[in-house]
């Protein structure tokens, strides 16, 4: 199993030896490694089983470092990078040399991010490379959030995990990417789209599908528990399923005809970053009950709760009513 501790110097000397080490940031934990360093950027891909045409992003320490890895900074990009960095966003622009093709899967664009934690900080800034980091869950599931999601799923594969503790976004970054000048969200996450709003003026979501989206965070069965997940109204949801073992996902108020243990309750003080921040730590209790289906209700759709819909619905097996 891999070592969880919180020995900077530790995972410096195993990313400079080519390693793959999993590293805590604001929103969930990354699988990094060099991003200059082909080696060491396909043992990513090859532990997380990453399909090789979903590209990584390149985590840095401040937007001074990204000059290193970008063409150009349309303006509004920068004005974004001003406001939310260090913080859940990840901007995508034109690439230089520097980053190598097998990080942007030949794209000639590369997703940049400062992540907002400590930890990460220090160590990026004690490097002298930045980090291709995606999530550190394998493909397809559930992001992790603490060091122990990581160690349950990929502890035999990496040696060192760096221990940030709980993760305080809980929900991956917002992608904005740039066609012809004009901001595009290419996914929902941390930063909800009211602030990237009041920054730049309107903004477009990309709605884009297919084998190979733009964001294949966009893909469907994406960011999913194993168990059947159903969301829709709970009284419907709870109908249909009368005949089965279920586990439900509640935002606010527990459901008074399913036991205690059965269900996971998000935030009972109704405030979405609380709901944010254990939306996977809740996913993955539900996934090792002794149950059949989970049920789960959609979240306000505002603010950070638009991101949390957004998991839901790509972690969903069928929608009801919505
Ligand atoms: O919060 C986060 O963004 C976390 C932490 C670790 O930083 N990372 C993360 O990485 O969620 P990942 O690989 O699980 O999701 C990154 C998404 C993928 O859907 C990928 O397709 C998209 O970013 N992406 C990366 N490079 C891109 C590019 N050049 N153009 C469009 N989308 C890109
Ligand atoms: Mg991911």
């Amino acid at each position: 199993m891999a070592i969880i501790g919180s020995n900077i110097l530790y995972a410096q000397r195993l990313l400079e030896a080519s390693g793959a080490v999993a590293v805590p940031t604001e929103t969930v934990y990354g699988l990094a490694a060099n991003a200059y360093d082909e080696a060491a950027v396909l043992k990513i891909f090859d532990i997380k089983q990453r399909p090789s045409f979903d590209p990584l992003i390149v985590h840095t320490s401040s937007l001074e470092q990204i000059e290193k890895f970008v063409k150009k900074l349309p303006e509004k990009a920068l004005k974004l990078a001003y406001r939310f960095w260090p913080g859940p966003l990840t901007l995508v622009l034109e690439k230089k040399m520097t980053i190598p093709n097998v990080v942007t899967s030949g794209l000639s664009s590369v997703a940049v991010r400062v992540p907002q934690h400590a930890l990460i900080l220090q160590l990026l800034r004690q490097l002298d490379f930045p980090l291709a980091a995606p999530s550190a869950n394998p493909f397809g599931y559930i992001s992790p959030t603490t060091p122990q999601h990581v160690q349950q799923q990929l502890g035999t594969q990496i040696p060192y995990i760096l221990d940030g503790g709980a993760c305080t976004v809980g929900i991956e970054s917002t992608i904005v990417g740039f066609e012809v000048g004009k901001p595009i969200i290419y996914r929902l996450g941390g930063v909800c789209l009211e602030d990237i709003e009041r920054t730049v003026g309107p903004v477009r979501i990309s709605h884009q599908g297919g084998n190979s989206p733009q964001a294949p965070g966009m893909l469907a069965n994406h960011y999913a528990p194993k168990k059947p997940l159903v969301v829709g109204e709970m009284p419907v949801l709870l109908a249909q399923h009368a005949t089965q073992q279920v586990g439900i996902l509640v935002f606010q108020q527990p459901c008074p005809d399913i036991a205690l243990d059965r269900q996971v309750i998000l935030a009972p003080t109704g405030n979405l970053n609380e709901a944010s921040q254990n939306l996977f730590a809740a996913l993955r209790t539900l996934d090792v009950l002794p149950i059949d289906v989970i049920l789960a209700t959609f979240v306000p759709n505002t603010g950070i709760g638009r991101a949390i819909n957004d998991r839901l619905k790509k972690a969903a097996t069928h929608l009801v009513d919505y």
